[in-house]
C-alpha cells in the first residue's frame, strides 16, 4: 500500500491546500494531512481547530486522513508506515527552502521519498497567511478557502478581536 504524508501547518487550510490534497489522493493509496505542531510558529488556530477544518473539506475523500504530529517528520513519517512525503510548490521562491527541506529528510531517513507537486496556476498566489491577513481586514475569503469553512474562520477572527477588546 503506497502511504503518503502531507504535513504543513495548515493554519488554516487553503484551496492551494485542498487541490494539492485531491490530487495526491488520486496517486497515493492513502494520504495522511499531518498539522505538524510548530512551537517557532504563532497560529491563530490550535491544531484541534485546523484538523477539524481539515476534517470538513476532506469529508469526501476516503482515502484521507487527518492527524497531527511532533517532532521530527521523517519519524513520524516511519510510525505511520509512509515512505513518501507530499510538498507543494507554489514558485521558485519556495523551493531553496523546500530543496533544503527535502535533502535533510533525506540525510535523516533516504527510504523516506519527497515528492513534490506544483500548485496549480490559479493558487499561486495563495497561503495561509493570506488568508489570514484578508480575514483579519474584512476581505471576502471567496476562492481563497472552501467556502464550508469561510464561517469558521470569521467567527475566529471576531473571537481574537473580542479576546484582544
Ligand atoms: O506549512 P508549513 O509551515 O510550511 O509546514 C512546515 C513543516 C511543518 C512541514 C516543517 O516545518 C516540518 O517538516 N516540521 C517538522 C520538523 C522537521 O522534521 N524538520 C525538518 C528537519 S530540520
Amino acid at each position: 500500500m503506497k502511504i503518503a504524508v502531507y504535513p504543513g501547518s495548515f493554519d488554516p487550510v487553503t484551496n492551494g491546500h485542498l487541490d494539492i490534497i485531491e490530487r495526491a489522493s488520486k496517486i497515493f493509496d492513502k494520504v495522511i494531512v499531518t498539522v505538524m505542531k510548530n512551537s517557532n510558529k504563532v497560529a491563530m488556530f490550535t491544531v484541534e481547530e485546523r484538523m477539524e477544518l481539515l476534517r470538513k473539506v476532506t469529508k469526501d475523500l476516503p482515502n484521507v486522513e487527518i492527524d497531527w504530529g511532533t517532532g521530527l517528520l521523517v519519524n513520524y513519517v516511519k510510525k505511520k508506515q509512509a515512505h513518501f512525503i507530499i510538498k507543494g510548490l507554489r514558485a521558485v521562491s519556495d523551493f531553496e527552502y523546500e530543496f533544503q527541506m527535502a535533502l535533510v529528510n533525506k540525510k535523516l531517513e533516504p527510504k523516506i521519498e519527497t515528492l513534490f507537486l506544483t500548485t496549480s496556476s490559479k493558487y499561486s498566489y495563495l497561503s495561509s497567511s493570506v488568508v489570514k491577513e484578508v480575514a483579519s481586514l474584512g476581505g471576502c475569503l471567496k476562492e481563497l478557502v472552501p467556502d464550508e469553512i469561510i464561517m469558521d474562520i470569521v467567527r475566529k477572527v471576531r473571537e481574537i478581536r473580542e479576546t484582544r477588546g
